[in-house]
Formats: structure tokens, sequence, C-alpha cells
């Protein structure tokens, strides 16, 4: 008898194997478990344990097991490493030691090293699994592939998978990543592209651990169950704020080469917080197990929130860190690190439910506890005069406590004055038996409290349900895009900043205490501790805005930030000399990725611009529907027009379809827009145009080698990209060069070559079109980042 089938026995006959979660929905047969990574960190100190709690779980259910460990090293160094892994892990307290230790010699007698290096060495995995298969005359279940190396090595392996090692048809496949997917939303995007190429969407299961926490994944079935008590007062009207924290103790060191090129937003925020924000604030579902609804509930969250800047967050390092730096990447004592070890940030969600409502997300590594929470605190419209213990007085708060700090367990906890919650599900228990702590400002005893039965690991709860197939708890693709959309403009705007300097545990006083000002958020204490040693070589980092001349125009310069502030500002005082002397301001804006940064700081500023007197025009426009991602249209509504109080008829988008085509020159759309321009603006005169510059020297949609110059005296007409979609609407040089202002905007360092060029050369309208801005009775002004300008 085979080893296999001598161990299936054995398990059918041990005692106590539940476990069958989802499996009965697929087939059943062999299942081959490979964690590529399989003697690192990850592996070692939760995949192993969580892998061998599946193997208990699914004793008699039907399904076999072979478990491989991957790894580029070879098999006679790696096997003793993965071996000594294995040996450590452990059965629930719930098993028998007997079974336990006869269930634990099973999972080692099925367990291997591999070498998983080259393509050879998968089709060789390949072929051993067939070959297992065929002798033991065994059906395969299915593959499942858990990543756990760093992630450039993603596409890589995902190609070899797809390619020699894919199970035959009946059987599934699952390949796991780890997170980081990605460091912004253009990697993330290009990542998820090649893993497109070699894994279908329901083969990939990213994980997030936070999701397999028992309380994280308790806040949306513990929102359903408390319906009719939080309905209510799940709004702007009772909710004072949301509080996301997560704290830690421990510092960097061993991780630096990872942790230095991520940051506490990139490596927390940006995944586990923003997750258990969405859980919080998204729409409840109708049905909790319909993925899609959910993914759809979550996303809508992402549509609302306001974008973030610079005044939304404030940024710290704890001062060992630059020494672990130094040490860690072998840098010189002048080395500084700009990565942030904490953050706090301050979101918004803009509609109405939560319109107001400041959302809080803050982390940072050797803070003086280990504690994670989400605390819904609520407003308190009760005024004690005397008896300030009395329950009444006390803060409403519900606290999904997700471990550590004084508490010790995970919890649900609910203030006593707010409602007592329902206890519907029976993995879960009320605690009534109090040790004498306090959580958040409240004695344990003030709060309604509930706990898991049984204490689960993340890592075994989320390989349970890989195990199923159940893809609730992981991150799609659109998930992960948007979250990256929401934090990439602020990583990019950080880029610069200096974090402030914290000493480290209990010491940190109140160093980083922060304070929420309307949208903004900033630190209470002013003293910002930066010795000079900690500035390094930051000659040319000055914070100030430097204005000098640019092809014989004015030209202002600075950081990214700055400059998008700068322009931002120059475009308010537009806009109120406009509205002061005609009651009316004309803006006319492009499209592009540039002006982005400048349209999220001007939705986050827009209370005191003067919207309601605006008139919002097109500069120019690509030839597909409005609606699509593609449309410049489009991206000003999603990242400026919907979060500025403007009237509808003040918007004037380019009518690019009409008569149910794109951009038809008989359709006379170019001829309509113009009509409307020198109906409403006067004299066709734009109090303010903002332009950008392709790489080609193109601006507007006026592209080299068009006919650009003869547009004569029309002011908007159809134009030719050498780019898709190949047809545009534009404003002509006529048009721009009428405008009493024009804001040229340049950034990044992929421009620098072009603007160097630009700054040489005579104008050539043919073959640099953006020279040809020359406004005739206007003012010309260039804004350039400084990595455009110097490299
Ligand atoms: C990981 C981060 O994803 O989460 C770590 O990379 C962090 O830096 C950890 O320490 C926190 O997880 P937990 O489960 O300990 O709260």
């Amino acid at each position: 008898m085979s080893v296999t089938v001598f161990l299936l026995l054995v398990a059918l006959c041990a005692q106590g194997g539940n476990g069958q979660e989802g499996a009965e929905t697929q087939r059943r047969g062999h299942v081959s478990v490979i964690i590529v990574g399989g003697t690192g960190d990850l592996a070692k100190k939760y995949l192993w344990q969580g892998f061998f709690q599946l193997y208990v779980n699914q004793a008699g259910s039907g399904n076999t097991f072979s478990f491989y460990g991957g790894g580029l090293s070879p098999a006679d160094k790696a096997t003793p490493v993965l071996f000594d892994n294995l040996k450590a892990v452990n059965c629930s307290k719930d098993v028998s030691k007997e079974r336990c230790a006869l269930l634990k010699e099973q999972f080692l007698r099925l367990a291997k090293y591999r070498q998983l290096k080259t393509l050879e060495d998968y089709q060789g995995l390949g072929k051993h699994i067939e070959q297992q298969l065929q002798e033991e005359g065994m059906t395969e279940a299915g593959r499942l592939f858990y990543l756990s190396v760093p992630a450039f090595s993603y596409a890589d392996i995902a190609e070899k998978i797809n390619s020699s090692c894919r199970p035959p048809s009946g059987a599934w496949l699952r390949v796991v990543l780890e997170k980081p997917f990605g460091h912004d939303f253009r990697s993330a995007q290009v990542l998820a592209s090649q893993l497109g190429n070699s894994l279908k969407d329901k083969e990939m299961y990213r994980i997030d651990h936070y999701l397999g926490k028992q309380v994280v994944s308790k806040i949306l079935p513990f929102r359903i169950e408390n319906k009719k008590f939080l309905e209510p007062i799940w709004n702007r009207h009772h909710i004072e704020r949301v509080e996301i924290v997560l704290k830690e103790t421990l510092d960097c060191k061993g991780r630096i080469s990872f942790y230095d090129q991520y940051g506490v937003i990139r490596d927390v925020l940006q995944n586990h917080l923003t997750e258990v924000m969405t859980l919080l604030t998204m729409k409840l579902p109708v049905n909790i197990s319909n993925s899609e609804e959910v993914l759809q509930n979550k996303l809508q969250v992402f549509r609302f929130l306001l974008p973030l800047g610079k005044d939304q967050a404030v940024i710290g390092q704890y001062q060992a860190y630059k020494s672990e730096v130094q040490q860690e990447l072998n840098k010189t004592k002048d080395h500084v690190s700009l990565t942030p070890t904490f953050a706090a940030v301050l979101a918004h969600i803009d509609d109405p439910q939560y319109e107001g409502v400041p959302v809080l997300l803050m982390s940072g590594k050797m803070l003086d506890e280990r504690v994670g929470y989400a605390r819904i605190l609520f407003k308190n419209d009760v005024f004690c005069l005397q008896n300030h213990n009395s329950v009444h007085c006390k803060p409403k708060q519900i606290v999904f406590y997700f471990g550590h700090g004084n508490l010790q367990y995970p919890a649900i906890l609910v203030s006593k004055n707010l409602f007592k919650p329902a206890l519907t599900d029976n993995e879960w228990k009320e605690v009534t038996e109090h040790k004498d702590v306090t959580v958040l400002g409240l004695p344990i005893s003030d709060y309604y409290v509930q706990t898991p039965i049984q204490q689960r690991e993340a890592y075994a709860e989320l390989i349970s349900h890989i195990f199923a197939g159940d893809k609730n708890s992981f991150i799609s693709t659109e998930n992960l895009l948007a979250s990256w959309g929401l934090w990439t403009p602020l990583l990019s705007g950080l880029g610069s900043s200096f974090p402030r300097i914290y000493p480290g545990g209990a010491d940190n006083g109140d160093l980083l205490n922060v304070q929420v000002k309307g949208k903004d958020i900033s630190y209470i204490s002013k003293e910002v501790i930066i010795g000079l040693d900690q500035m390094g070589d930051t000659s040319a980092r000055g914070f100030q805005v430097m204005q000098g001349k640019f092809r014989s125009a004015d030209m202002v310069s600075a950081w990214t930030e700055e400059l998008v502030e700068r322009l931002a500002a120059d475009m308010q005082e537009a806009a109120e000399t406009a509205v002061r002397d005609g009651g009316v301001f004309h803006l006319a804006l492009s499209g592009g990725s540039s002006p982005l940064a400048l349209f999220h700081r001007l939705a986050l500023h827009h209370f005191t611009f003067p919207w309601s007197n605006t008139h919002v025009w097109m500069v120019d426009e690509r030839c597909v529907p409005l609606t699509e991602p593609e449309s410049n249209f489009r991206n000003l509504h999603d990242h400026l027009l919907q979060h500025v109080r403007i009237p509808y008829y003040n918007i004037h988008p380019m009518p690019v379809q009409l008569n149910q085509r794109l951009c038809v020159e008989e359709d006379g759309g170019a001829q309509l827009y113009e009509k409307e321009l020198s109906k409403l603006v006067n004299d066709s005169r734009f109090h303010f145009v903002l332009l950008g510059v392709g790489y080609d020297g193109h601006t507007a949609s006026l592209f080299p080698g068009g006919k650009v110059n003869e547009h004569g005296k029309t002011l908007v007409a159809l134009t030719e990209s050498p780019a898709k979609p190949h047809q545009r609407m534009s404003l002509t040089f006529n048009a721009i060069n009428r405008a009493h202002r024009v804001a040229v905007l340049v950034m990044g360092k992929s421009k620098h070559e072009m603007v160097t060029q630009l700054s040489r050369i005579k104008d050539n309208t043919t073959k640099w079109p953006v020279t040809g801005v020359k406004p005739a009775n206007g003012r010309l002004v260039w804004y350039i980042d400084y990595d455009a300008l110097l490299g």
C-alpha cells in the first residue's frame, strides 16, 4: 500500500476531524500544496502551521495531500531547514496528545523539499505530481501554490506555473500571493497585468492577513446582526469620528531592505487599515456571501473618499531607524532615509452618510504598546453637571479590538450606554468575567464584550478559505487598484518631506499626538526634532518656490507639492479677481495625468474657491464616450467636479459624441462648442487656461506634424493624435492665445529631457506645438517642478 493511501486511511479512522468548509462544492481527491519560499520566515511563523491545521481539519474528508516546500537552494542544504520548521507545528487544544502526535507524524511524511529555481525544476515538479497520482491511482482535486517570496519574482514564477505545472481539467489551480502588490498605482497595474498573462483572476488569491483576523472578518456580520441598533446611528449625525489604529513596539531590524523601500503607509495603511476602513463604512450588502456585491460596495467607498494630500498626513521615523538603515544597507554615516515608520492620515468620505466625519488611520513601529483596534466614537449630547461616573456621561463607542494591548484577546466592545449587541453566532460568546482593565478610556465593565470562543490565527483562517475556494476574504485587482488610487498621490506628495524623528517607546510622550482641524491633520506639538545630521546632503531640497524665466515667459518652480499649491493659489486669485470684476470666472482645463494633483488640491480646498461663479471648459477631449476611463471629462469629473459645489449648467464638456457617433465632421461638434463659448465667454477670452506638454512637445490636442497652424480664426477643431485614441477635439492656438492667463504645468523626471530641449529651441509650432502658446494680450506662466527642471 502506498504511503499516501495508508495515511488517508489512518486519517479516516482518526476521531474528531471536522472542517469540511466548502470542500463539498469541489471534487474530492489529491491536493498538492507547494509553498514557494517554504523555508522562509513567513512559512516558518505561520504558513506551515496553517497548512497543518488544514490537514488536521480535512482528516476524514476524502481528500489526500502532498506538501512541498520549494526554494532556490539545493535540496541537501534546505531539507533540514524545512523539517526544523515543520516539526514546530502544533495542534489546537481540542485535539488529544496522541492524535496530535499521529497527525504530525503523517504530516511530516507527506512533506518534501524541492528546489524550484529554473523552468526545468517546475517541469520536474509537474511531472512528479502526475507520476505520483498515476502510481497511486488517485484523482487530482487541485494544486495550491503559495508564493512566499519577494514580489519581483511573482510574474516569473506565475509564468513557470502556467507553462509547466497546471493541473489537468477538472482539477483547480490556486496561486496565493503575499503583499506587496506593487508600490504605487502604476506598478500595481503592471504587476496585475503581468500576472494576468499567466493566471486567471479566479486562480489568484491576494492575501491581506487582516481579513483573516477574527474581529476584522466579523465587522460586516456584526453590522448586519445589529442593524436595528446601528442603522439609525451609523451616520454623520451621530458619529464623532472613526479611528483605525495599529500600534507596534517592534522596530524594523532584519527587514530594512524591504521596509526602507516601502515605509509604514505602503506596509500597513494602504492595505490592512484601508480594508478595515472599507468594511466599517461600506454599504451593507444584501447577501454577504456574494463576493461581487461585497466588492462593488467596497469600491463605492473609494469613489467617495476625498483625495489625500500632504495636509491630510503627518509622518514620523524612530530615531534608531537611520543607523539600522546604514547598517543593513551598507550605507555611509551621512546617508539619510526619509522612509516613515509612523503615519497618521485623515480621510474623509464625501457622501451624505459620512460627510464631515473624520476617519483617522494611524500606525507606527517603536510605539509605547502593541495593540490594534478600530473605534467608532459617537457624539454624546448629554451634559453632566454632576456624577460624571454615571453611565450616560461616559463616552459612547464601539471598539473592534483586533488583539494584544490591555485586553490581550480579540473582542468587540460596545459601551453600555449604546445598546446590548445581539449574539447570534455560535462561534462567539459574551464575556462577563472581567479583569480589572481599561479599554480606550472606559473600564471593561462599562462595555458589553463579545469574543470568539476559540481564537484562530489569521493565516490558518485564510488558508481554509483558499482551500474552500472562497474568494470573499481576498483582494481583487479592482479593489487593489482603487486603494492604490487613493494612496499614490499622497505618497508622491510626501516624497520629499522629512518625517518627525521620535525616540521610541514610552519616551515618545506626546510627540506623535495629532489634532484634526477641518480636513487637515497636524502634530499637536510644533517642536520638530531633526538634527542637522538627520538632514544629510539636502542643500538642494529647500522648500522655497523659485521664480525665473523659461522661454522668455515667467516660470515658477518648486517641489511637486509646493508647485501644485502655488498653481492652485494663483488660479484662485485669478478666479476671485474675475468674479469681483465681472461676476464670472471662465476656466479651461486640460486632460492627462499632470493636472490630477492640481485637481486633488482644488477638491480638498473647495470651500474658499468661488465655484458657484466658475464655468469649467475643456481644453481638449478624446473621441470616446464621456463615461470611458480614457475620457478627459470623466477624469475631470472623478477627480474634481464631483467634489466641488459647481452648478451643473456651468460645466461644459466637449460634445465628442453626437448622433450616437464619435467626432464625425458633419455632426459639427467643434462648431457647437465654439458657438457655446462665443456666446458665454466675453470676447471668447478665457480667464485661465491650464495646459500640459507631452513628451513630443504637444499641448492641448495639438500634435507635432498636425495641421496646427491651419486652424486660422477657428476656436475649436477636430485633430489627430499619433497615440490612441487617435481622434481628438481641441481648442486651437487662436482660442488659447486669446486668454487672459495661460499656465503650462510640467511635472516629473521623465519630462526633464523635453524641458531641456524646449529651453534651447526656437519657436517651431509644427515640430513643438507648445512653442505656439503665446497669449496676445495675456500672461503665460510655466509651472515646472524640480524633477522636470533639474532631472
Ligand atoms: C504586516 C506588516 O503585514 O503586518 C508588518 O508587514 C506588521 O510590518 C504586521 O508588523 C502587523 O500584523 P499583526 O497581525 O501583527 O497586527
